[in-house]
């Protein structure tokens, strides 16, 4: 199947970053969410990023003004209906989700690939939502999505070999390294990954070590390019924890417990980046 368009519900960090790469690699993108000023937020973001190619001489202007002319913003679903690919990047929520993907599989084309990037939940439960479990994959990826390489592919029970291959297909057209994993809570990334960061976070909770002093930790032992503390705020303590939850309930074992302090912190609204504070502060 040949992709030519692709509809991206949710412009958040996640979902803008994968329309900028999108654009840039010649698909053409509308990018939804539920209110105008969040796909204006996005797109002026993406014009800024793209821009700053241009300064940097990574990319001509005229390739610029190419990748922006393939950009367009939605704040209804049903401008899905023309689309080859579906590629949602809400919020890590089973249920909404689910809404989602019942809406997208009323609109969309027959033919048309429903993706997810969820980072934990179980694609096949996502594929229960629609008609076209065939059609339904998970393209997971990285933040911040220009920079990290990876595109890491879910095959729910019965997403199709074809399936699978359109969005390998896709991914290396993104200029992705792309892996593929069963359909198991935390795929392989997040599994490795996020236990890591929780470990972290109970670190700092038992007055083990410093914030900084864990970071640094991290990264001058194990030449990580952040430290966990760090990379949590980066990625949202509510991303975090939400991976963790899915994690501890699938697999029952206390090791994948979400910290209480990680919990904490959600509950008071300290999320990271995005809300200013985290374990770190920003302006
Ligand atoms: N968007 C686009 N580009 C960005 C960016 C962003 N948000 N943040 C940084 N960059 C670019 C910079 O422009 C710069 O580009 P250049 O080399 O062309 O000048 C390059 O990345 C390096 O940036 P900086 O020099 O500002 O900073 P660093 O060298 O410290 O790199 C980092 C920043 C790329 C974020 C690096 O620290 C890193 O790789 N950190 C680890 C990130 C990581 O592990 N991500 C995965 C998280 S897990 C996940 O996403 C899964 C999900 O399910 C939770």
């Amino acid at each position: 199947m040949n992709i030519k368009e692709i509809y991206i519900v949710g412009a958040g960090q996640m979902g803008s970053g994968i329309a900028q790469v999108a654009i840039q690699s010649g698909y053409k993108v509308i990018l939804n969410d539920v209110d105008v000023k969040f796909v204006e937020k996005a797109k002026a973001n993406i014009e800024k990023r793209v821009s700053r190619l241009v300064e940097k001489g990574k990319i001509t202007e005229e390739e610029k003004e190419k990748a922006l002319n393939n950009l367009s913003t939605s704040v209804d679903l049903t401008d899905a209906k023309n689309a080859d690919l579906v590629i949602e990047a809400i919020v890590e929520n089973e249920d909404i989700k689910g809404q989602v993907f019942k809406k997208l599989d009323a609109i969309c084309k027959e033919d048309a690939i429903l993706a997810s990037n969820t980072s934990s939940i179980s694609i096949t439960q996502i594929a229960a939502n629609t008609k076209r479990a065939d059609k339904v994959v998970g393209m997971h990826f990285f933040n911040p999505v220009p920079v990290m390489k990876l595109l890491e592919i879910t095959k729910g029970l019965d997403t199709s070999e074809e399936t699978l291959k359109v969005a390998q297909e896709v991914g290396e057209k993104l200029g992705k390294v792309t892996v593929i994993s069963k359909d198991s809570p935390g795929f392989i990334v997040n599994r490795l990954l996020d236990p890591m960061l929780n470990e972290a976070i109970y670190l700092l909770d038992e007055g083990v070590a410093t914030v900084e002093d864990i970071d640094k930790g991290m990264v001058n032992g194990c030449n990580h390019p952040m430290g966990p503390l760090a990379l949590t705020d980066l990625i949202g303590l509510d991303v975090l924890l939400a991976v963790m939850e899915v994690l501890y309930k699938e697999y029952g074992d206390p090791k994948y417990r979400p910290c209480p302090l990680l919990r904490r912190m959600v509950k008071a609204g300290k999320l990271g980046k995005k809300t200013g504070e985290g374990f770190y502060k920003y302006n």
